[in-house]
Formats: C-alpha cells, structure tokens, sequence
C-alpha cells in the first residue's frame, strides 16, 4: 500500500488535502491523472446506468430497463434526515484514550485474546479480556499491521516472529516472553463496556485509560443563514440517496416513466467518520453512485437479483476481474429490519488482505424509505400503476395504488478509483520501467502517447501531425500525451506508471515507410503499424 500511495503521490493521482499546511484528516484531493481517472470512472457508470441501463439487458420483466437521472443537493430539509433515520441512529460507537487523547471506533477494536502455548491452555488475562488491542476494521487487516509494524510489536510485547497455525484463524508467538496462541477478533462493545478498565488501550498497550464506548452522530452540520440558531441548523448529505428518494414523486408526475423504473444520482457525500484511515477508503467527504430501482412488491426479489448480479459484472467488466472481487450476500442477522436482503461487492485491498472491503451495496429496501417521508411530510408517496388490478370489460385493468418497492445498488465512487489502483498496481522488476498500472483502457486517464524517437531529423513534425489526428478523436474521453523530451525508455517508464495503454513511436522508419512502432503497456511487446492504421487502432482498443 505504501508503494501504491507513494506512486499515487508522485505522479499525481491523489493528494493529501490542504497538504501545505500539514493536511487535514480523512480529506483527500485528486490531481490530474486522478481527476480525470474518476471522471471516466464516473462517466462509465453514468453510461451504462443511465444511458444504456444494464448494457441495454431485459429486465425480469422482459422489457428493457428504464433509468432516469435526477442531481439534488448536498443540503436537504433537515427533516428529510429525521425521516430516514439518520439523526436518530446514523451512530458509530466512539471511545477515546485520556492518556493519548486519540480516538477510535469501538466496533473496530481487535483484540488478542491469547492462552498460554503449553498445551493446557490457560489464559493470558482473566475474563475473556485480550490481551492486547489494534486498531483496525478487519481481523486481516491488525494482523498485516502488527506484522509489519516493528514499534507496534514492541510496544505490544509481542515478539517478531508471528506464526499462523491450524486452519488460519490461529497465530502463535510470544507475548512478553511467554509463548501463546491468539485468536484475533473484534472486542465485542458489551465488554468494552462492562470491562472499559481492564481492556488495553490500542495506542499504548495499557489498560485503564479508555473512556465507555458512546454513540457519536456521523453527519456534519452547518447552519443555513445568518442567524446560526439551532433552528438554522441543516445537515451535509451523509447518502446522495435521501435526495432521490425526496423527488422520487416528482420524477413520476413529471416525466412518462411507469414503475419498473430507477432514478441515478452521483454526487458528494459527507460522513465525519471517527477514524478516517486507509487512504481514501474510509473518507469523511466522498463521492457516491446511487440507484433507488422502484418497482412492485411481487417483483422486488427478482430485480434485487438483476441488479446484483449485473452490477458485479460491471465491476469485472472495467477491470477487476480477478479472486480479489466477490460478492457476499448478507446473512438474515444482519438485515436491517426493513432490509428482505443486501449484498454487498468487496475488493481484496492491499490492507483488508486477506479480507475484503465494500466497494457497493445492493439492498433490498421494502418501501421504507419512501414510506418514512411519507409520514413525515404528509405528502403521499403512492404510486398508481395502470398496468396491474383487475382487468375491466373495456379490456383495461383497474390499476393498483401503492408505494414502491426499492433495490438499491449504492457505490463508492473513490472506493473504485482505489480498487482500481490497487489492481493496477504492479511491479516487474526486470522491466526498465519496474512500476506499472495496469488500468482498463475504459478507465485510464491518458489513453495513448505520441512520441517522437528523437526531437530531430523530421521525426517531430509527423509525431506533431498524428498527436492532432489522435487527439481530435479521443480527447474527449481522455489524455493524449506528446512529449520529445528524455530518452524513450524514460518516457515509456512514465506512461507505465501513469497506466497509458499504448505509446506511438515515430522514428527513422516511420520518414520512410509510414509504420509506427505502438508499444503496449501490459507486456510491454512492439509492433509496427502503419501511421494511417493509429486512429483505427485506437478506435478498436479504447471506444
Ligand atoms: N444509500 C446507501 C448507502 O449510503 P453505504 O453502504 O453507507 O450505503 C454506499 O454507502 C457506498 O458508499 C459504500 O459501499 C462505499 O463504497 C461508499 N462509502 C461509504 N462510506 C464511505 C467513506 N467514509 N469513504 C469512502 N466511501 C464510502
């Protein structure tokens, strides 16, 4: 990861917020191969959502989908947040430690919970508290921490050596001299409450000075006006869904759409996140890809089923096609109560390894939502459907009135910015250009460098004419680079890194018999084609 993040850095992918004056926590920005590589991130989903929903697929319904796109604003009514729920209960238990003064989720606290390695299997430290703690959302991600961490072993007591044994779920070591067996696993918040004393803190190792866990609201406010009262007072959008939900009744009034049917949004959102860590994963300021996919009760599961489905081949289909992505279908226990069933799309990231994070939720939502703002607004959220109830003599049918069913398929816009990095990412040390990022040509910022051999002998004047041609056809979905500087190994090195696909070289040959050489990034193989055949080629390859 901290190879990824430093190429992210130096080539301009993703910087640190406000940087120059020493960053600020769990804000990031993008730079220039960044931006543009979240835009066609964006841009992708926007096509094959919006524009051609499901890559034009019939639906269950054995009609083509329909999708609508709506841009609603990042301040709501305050009591659009009341009717979702999240004043009440969009919470993240928080502790702190008074001795550090530092700050973390309760519910991504793991523990070492250690007995003695002799056979007997005596415990480390009395009642079920572990003997040490790590800050960390997955059980894979503490262990690569505390491996990889020299100081954190130390301050741990935990000697260098770390063994995992039996089945995986078991690592051997020693722990203040002593050998024993650990099972890593979250501190269950119970204990952290009925134990607060007694569990060590994560930032020093020692016990005694953590505070009880407490709820901690997530969403940021602001006031609205100038008078700044509690009456003022409105919220950043946590979700850029609750503002599709609000209009859902005005997109139906207003255009000819009929339920089945999906409003899209993309756009920020805001969660002031406890620990923001992991580079741009856990982010307080992030940016969102929402369906709200409306449809009757009976249907509900079939299109909850279409639209995960789909949406996992969407993932694979811009380059995340490997082990590292999987779908895991939720069990009961962990529905929320209006929930019939979620999934959810994890990527294998560098520092979930060996597990996975989200990337997207798809969630079967009941019509809770819309029903919530029904109540609160008093504005009726029914629908009334001409194509269902009982067939009438004149041969129409009656029509039926309700209030939608909901799949929603909610993504993380700069979760996939990142899964895509990290699966970009490689490192081949017997290429001259070791560090390369294999990205999609969908997805890539700079889609092709043109490149004179040499700044001499005619070369720059072709290379100059074809940098023309390529780039009043492609430019539109991305960069096309020129550059006649360094030699041309260095200038393939920094196509590599930036995850160009292919470089043009116009060299001695290309005066005499108008081929160019096009070298492609990912095994770095040359060929010769002919000058007139790049904008084809390209044509192929990228559109
Ligand atoms: N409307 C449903 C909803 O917001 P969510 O699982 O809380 O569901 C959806 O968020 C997606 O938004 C996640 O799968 C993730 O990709 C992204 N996301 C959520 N919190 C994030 C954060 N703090 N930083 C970056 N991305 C985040």
């Amino acid at each position: 990861m901290d190879a990824i993040m430093s190429l992210c850095k130096r080539r301009g992918f993703v910087f640190q917020t406000s940087e120059i004056y020493g960053g600020i926590n769990g804000f990031w920005d993008y730079g220039p191969l960044g931006a543009q590589l979240k835009k066609n991130l964006r841009d992708a989903w926007w096509q094959d959502v919006v524009m051609n929903p499901a890559w034009g697929r019939k639906g269950p319904n054995g009609r083509p989908v329909e999708m609508v796109p709506v841009d609603t604003c990042i301040i709501q009514h305050p009591k659009t947040w009341e009717a979702s729920g999240h004043i009440a209960g969009f919470n993240d238990p928080m502790c702190d430690d008074k001795e550090t003064k530092q700050r973390f989720r309760a519910d991504h606290l793991i523990g070492a919970f250690c007995r003695l390695d002799d056979g007997l299997g005596a415990a480390i430290s009395e009642s079920g508290v572990p003997a040490f703690t790590i800050v960390s959302s997955t059980v894979g991600e503490a262990v690569s921490l505390l491996t990889g961490d020299k100081k954190l072993r130390k301050m741990m007591g935990v000697g260098d050596e770390l063994e995992q044994v039996g089945t995986g779920e078991e690592w051997k070591f020693t722990y203040k001299g002593k050998a024993v067996i650990a099972i890593f696993a979250q501190v269950p918040i119970d204990l952290l409450k009925q134990q607060t004393a007694k569990v060590p803190s994560p930032f020093t190792g020692k016990p005694g000075s953590l505070t009880e866990p407490r709820q901690f609201n997530l969403m940021f406010h602001t006031f609205v006006g100038a008078n700044a009262t509690e009456d003022d007072k409105a919220y950043l959008r946590p979700e850029t869904a609750q503002g599709i939900f609000a209009q859902a009744k005005n997109v139906w009034d207003t255009t000819r759409i009929r339920v089945p049917f999906g409003i899209a949004q993309t756009g920020k959102s805001f969660r002031n996140e406890v620990t923001p860590r992991n580079f741009t994963f856990r982010s307080r300021e992030f940016e969102q890809m929402e369906i709200e996919f409306l449809c009757h009760e009976s249907d509900a599961l079939a299109w909850y089923a279409y639209w995960r489905d789909w949406r996992m081949e969407w993932w694979k289909s811009i380059g995340l096609a490997g082990e590292n992505l999987i779908l895991r279908e939720h069990a009961q226990d962990e529905l929320a109560h209006y929930s019939k069933a979620t999934s959810d799309i994890e990527y294998r990231f560098p520092f979930t390894a060996p597990g996975f994070g989200e990337l997207e939720g798809i969630a079967y939502r009941g019509n809770y939502d819309l029903s919530q703002h029904e109540k609160f607004s008093g504005v009726k959220m029914s629908y009334n459907d001409t194509e269902r109830g009982e067939l009438l003599p004149n041969g129409q049918r009656r029509g039926e009135r309700y209030i939608p069913h909901v799949i929603e398929p909610s993504a993380g816009l700069d979760r996939g910015v990142l899964a895509i990095l990290c699966e970009g990412y490689m490192k081949d040390e017997s290429r001259p250009s070791p560090e390369i990022m294999k990205i999609h040509p969908r997805i890539a910022p700079i889609k092709a460098a043109i490149y004179p051999l040499v700044a001499k002998d005619g070369m720059p004047e072709v290379a100059e004419k074809l940098y023309e041609d390529v780039r009043a056809k492609f430019a539109k979905i991305g960069f096309i680079e020129f550059d006649e500087k360094q030699s041309i190994g260095k200038r393939y090195a920094r196509m590599d890194e930036a995850g160009c696909p292919y470089c043009f070289t116009i060299d001695g040959d290309t005066l005499k018999d108008q081929t160019v050489t096009v070298r492609e990034r990912d095994s770095g193989a040359q060929q010769r084609i002919g000058l007139d055949k790049v904008v084809t080629f390209l044509d192929e390859k990228l559109l």
